[in-house]
């Protein structure tokens, strides 16, 4: 496979076979986001010919593809026409592969029509990965979202429609202190509107530091705490009310590994977080050289 790196994908797609349709992120604009900013990742399209090659070569080697994950960080920006060149590419040389998946932002589906991403599923697309972050206005404005409650709600909602499944990912520590809970009751807000399949919490991260963070803040963002960070995984659990969404709180980010399915195992999951906030010494906490991004 010719990968222009680095490569990210989401913690489930560890076994698939990872399909590089377009580099880097057309939006490029979140300020704690710094996966696609070297100067090899600026956004582009891969032309079909390449792709096709990829999945030939693939196919020639013999090895066995049940899964595949679209990269970079926002293949739906794809149009339907050229998303429908590829996924009908994977069936002919890869008619094995049973679930096709991608990054999708809101704004990826804004021109796509609910009958359109229907047909995409139909070709085997049927699982995107959304970054909503937060439910909070307030809070995706500071970080430069480019997104709101509202086209948040309207992109999950559409996926559904579609008979599609979205796994939304919510940033814990997003708002710092001062918005913090705030962050935590519209997130769950959004989510009991959008009743998403999957729903994961990743812990904000600093790898290259806060400088372009605390600019979009007007520098009055104070990062969370260990406590502070339970504290408000507490408030977004006790206000999600959710029927059945698989929840996994375990990505490396995580001091706190929390996985179950909501609503049935929300109590134990409250009861999991308040041990770690009255007893965080028993609660098999990571260590900080066990996290990452
Ligand atoms: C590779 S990005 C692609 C997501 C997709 N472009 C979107 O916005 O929906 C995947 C996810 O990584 C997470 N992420 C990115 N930067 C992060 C950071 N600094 N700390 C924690 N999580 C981060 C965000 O939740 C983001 O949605
Ligand atoms: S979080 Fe998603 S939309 Fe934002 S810059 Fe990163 S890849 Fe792009």
């Amino acid at each position: 496979m010719q990968y222009i790196e680095p490569i990210f994908r989401p913690p489930s797609e560890a076994l698939s076979l990872i399909l590089q349709v377009t580099n880097g992120c057309s939006w490029n604009n979140c300020t704690f986001c710094e996966m696609y900013t070297q100067p090899q990742k600026k956004f582009s399209l891969k032309p079909q010919k390449e792709i096709e090659a990829d999945l030939a070569g693939i196919a020639s080697a013999g090895y066995p593809v049940r899964r595949i994950f679209l990269a970079d960080g926002d293949a739906m920006t794809l149009s339907t026409r050229r998303l429908q060149q590829i996924l009908e590419a994977i069936r002919h040389y890869l008619p094995d592969v049973q679930r096709v998946s991608s990054y999708c932002l809101p704004r990826n589906l804004r021109k796509k029509t609910a009958d359109e991403l229907e047909a995409l599923r139909e070709l085997g697309l049927t699982l995107f990965y959304v970054g909503c972050e937060s439910g909070d206005d307030l809070v995706l404005e500071r970080v430069s979202k480019g997104e709101n409650f509202e086209s948040s709600l309207s992109a999950l909602q559409k996926i559904k429609a579609a008979g599609s499944k979205s796994s939304v990912m919510i940033l814990n520590g997003m708002g710092g202190q001062k918005y913090s809970e705030q962050h935590a009751l519209n997130s769950a807000k959004l989510m009991n509107a959008a009743q998403p399949e999957f729903l994961s919490t990743l812990v904000l991260s600093f790898p290259d530091g806060m400088q372009r963070y605390q600019e979009g803040f007007r520098g009055e963002f104070e990062p969370l705490n260990q406590q502070g960070l339970f504290q408000e995984m507490h408030w977004l659990l006790d206000n999600l009310d959710l029927q059945k969404t698989v929840f996994r709180s375990d990505h490396a980010s995580n001091y706190l590994v929390l996985k179950g399915t909501l609503g049935r195992d929300k109590a134990a999951l409250l009861q999991q977080v308040e041990s770690a906030l009255n007893n965080p010494e028993h609660a098999h906490l990571r260590e900080e050289w066990q996290r990452g991004l």
